[in-house]
């Protein structure tokens, strides 16, 4: 990808444009009762985007505000809404049938029973998949003062999905046992299959984890076709020691030494280093995906106004910063937010564009199937 067409997905600096929402976030005086969200972040950033809006509201409302928050990685985040909606979906499915547009939508609203008000954080691939499941109400998402990246994905979901951050997946490893154990850094993906690497390589698990789906993805776009992707999955697989739940716990393990190499997103390496960890970040040669990290309002929500108050609270500046100090270093929406410290450098990137098809709910089953059935149970 040019370096021209990376600066028009990610407007970093230099451009003042009008920042979308005004900073006085008049709009959460009216924040009151409930809010019960799914987060599928880091555990700290969940915790400290949560705690910022908490006291925003608080501060707005004059009212003791407390919202409450289940930490899961994004497919599994997606596969619990879809299983608490339960018999209730069923019922819509029968009731609703015959409707088309607002009406169908305020049908389903009406007829859903969850819990879940508002799904935020993790990767854009599981999220566009479930956009077929008529999950996610529409909602007018800030479209002013924003990077490209989170306009696109709304305009892609038909207003159904919101993006408040942009991440790049990589590799990592630790140079003091990569050292130790006389290896030579890896510089790409096709690397990561070599003998040398025996048992050395961390990565989550495709059925729970956004960023295993976006590794796979990755895989299967870099090398000029799907068949060659999957070659190159087998053959890292071969070397992988441990497959995770959630996409950061691998690097994390890295930061710590317990294991040499790990694949994840540049922005939570870049935050282990940045805390004087002895990890390098590695952009792979070959190329990478980017996420976007969505939010979503969900249908049957019985506190709909205090979600789309949130969802908005996610594009304000005051986000950025909570995401940075739950250790958050990706880029955020709102091109006023300051650009984290220690965040990745973009322009030694060779970013990637995935077909649409990775983002439809059918390829990604094809995909999570296929390494169920033919790469994960094969020996190591
Ligand atoms: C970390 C990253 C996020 C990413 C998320 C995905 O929190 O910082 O940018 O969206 O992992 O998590 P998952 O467990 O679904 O791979």
């Amino acid at each position: 990808m040019s370096l021209k067409r990376i600066s028009k997905i990610l407007v970093v600096g230099g451009i003042v444009f009008s920042p979308m929402v005004k900073a006085d976030m008049e709009y959460l005086k009216d924040v009151k009762g409930y809010l019960t969200a799914q987060c599928s972040l880091d555990s700290s950033m969940c915790e400290s985007v949560l705690k910022a809006f908490n006291k925003a509201v608080t501060e707005k409302s004059g009212k003791r505000f407390k919202a409450s928050m289940i930490r899961l990685s994004t497919s599994e985040s997606i596969t619990r809404l879809n299983t608490e909606l339960g018999s209730s979906k069923k019922a819509a499915q029968r009731k609703c049938k015959n409707l088309k547009g607002q009406e169908f939508e305020n049908c389903l609203n009406k007829t859903y029973k969850t819990r879940i008000d508002v799904l935020f954080g993790g990767t854009d691939g599981p999220y566009r998949g479930a956009l077929e499941d008529n999950i996610f109400a529409t909602y007018n998402y800030p479209n002013t003062g924003i990077h490209p990246w989170s306009a696109k994905l709304t305009e892609d979901s038909d207003n159904r999905l919101g993006a408040f951050y942009m991440g790049i997946l990589g590799m990592a490893y630790n140079k003091n046992v990569l050292r130790a154990q006389k290896l030579t850094p890896p510089t790409g993906w096709a690397d990561l299959g070599k003998s040398d690497y025996k048992d050395t390589i961390g990565v989550a698990n495709a059925n729970t984890s956004g960023t295993s789906y976006k590794y796979l993805s990755s895989m299967l776009t870099a090398f000029g076709s799907e068949d060659a992707g999957w070659e190159r999955i087998v053959a890292n697989h071969k070397n992988i020691s441990q497959y995770t739940k959630s996409g950061s716990a691998p690097c994390k393990l890295v930061a710590r030494g317990e294991m040499p190499i790990c694949i994840g997103f540049m922005h939570d390496i870049a935050n282990l280093a940045h805390n004087g960890a002895p990890i390098v970040g590695v952009a792979p040669a070959e190329g990478t995906l980017f996420e976007v990290g969505p939010v979503a309002i969900v249908l049957g929500s019985q506190n709909r106004k205090n979600a789309e108050a949130f969802a908005k609270f996610l594009y304000e500046p005051a986000t950025q910063a909570a995401l940075e100090e739950g250790g958050g270093r990706q880029f955020h929406v709102n091109v006023a937010s300051k650009v984290p410290a220690g965040a990745p450098d973009i322009a030694s990137v060779k970013l990637l564009d995935a077909p649409a098809k990775f983002g439809t709910k059918s390829f990604k089953k094809s995909v999570i199937d296929k390494w169920n059935t033919d790469i994960f149970p094969m020996k190591r």
